[in-house]
């Protein structure tokens, strides 16, 4: 499975990130830094929601955490696209677990930006803990998500005539002074319609 996270679109292949698995003889460690950590953001939380939190850290067979380390010395692979790869190998490890039978899920909440869960985790000040990863046999199939409408975020772009960009950078309406009129015999622009 790990594997598979390695295999993610990485432009430059800086692999900006750490996958830690936390093992079996951590997980109370985990857990009493859980409710510790939630006490402290929330100091008059009720035992119930304590005992959620322990469980956090203990009901998934497996648990990853996964964290993204954007490197500062790329100027030309940018911060974002060092987390798109890292939400990338993030879905590469879900798909492999759904692949292999097993349900997974990234979880973040509070606690992932908490610094004593960073602390007990032993993260670098500049690593970026993204979630939570618990893999294991689905309990519950999670209930089917309703219908999106697909073409509120796709579109096809090249079927019309497009709006010239001026040289100075700045976008201009066609036909207006310094957009298609000016650019009409631009000939890497196509004709105007
Ligand atoms: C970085 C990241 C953090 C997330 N953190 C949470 C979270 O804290 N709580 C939550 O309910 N969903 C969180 N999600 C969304 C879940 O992973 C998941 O997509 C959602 O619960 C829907 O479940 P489904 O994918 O099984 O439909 C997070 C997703 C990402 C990418």
């Amino acid at each position: 499975m790990i594997d598979t996270a390695l295999s993610a679109p990485d432009h430059g292949g800086l692999r900006p990130w750490r996958i830690i698995q936390v093992a079996d003889s951590g997980r109370q460690r985990l857990a009493a830094a859980f409710v510790e950590a939630k006490r402290r953001r929330t100091p008059d939380a009720p035992q119930a929601i304590l005992a959620r939190e322990r469980d956090k850290a203990l009901h998934a067979p497996t648990l990853l955490v996964v964290c993204a380390r954007p490197r500062g010395d790329r100027p030309d692979i940018p911060a974002y696209e060092q987390l798109i790869a890292v939400g990338a190998a993030v879905q590469n490890l879900l798909l492999a677990a759904h692949a292999l039978g097993y349900g997974a899920s990234l979880l973040s909440g509070e606690k992932a930006r908490d610094p004593l869960i960073r602390a007990c985790l032993g993260l670098a000040l500049d690593e970026i803990l993204i979630g939570f990863l618990s893999i294991g046999s689905i309990a519950t199939p999670s209930p089917p998500r309703p219908p999106q409408h697909a073409d509120a975020f796709f579109s096809v772009w090249g079927d019309t005539a497009a709006p010239a960009v001026a040289t100075d950078g700045k976008d201009s309406a066609p036909g207006s002074s310094t957009g298609r009129g000016d650019d009409a015999t631009n000939p890497s622009l196509p004709p105007a319609r």
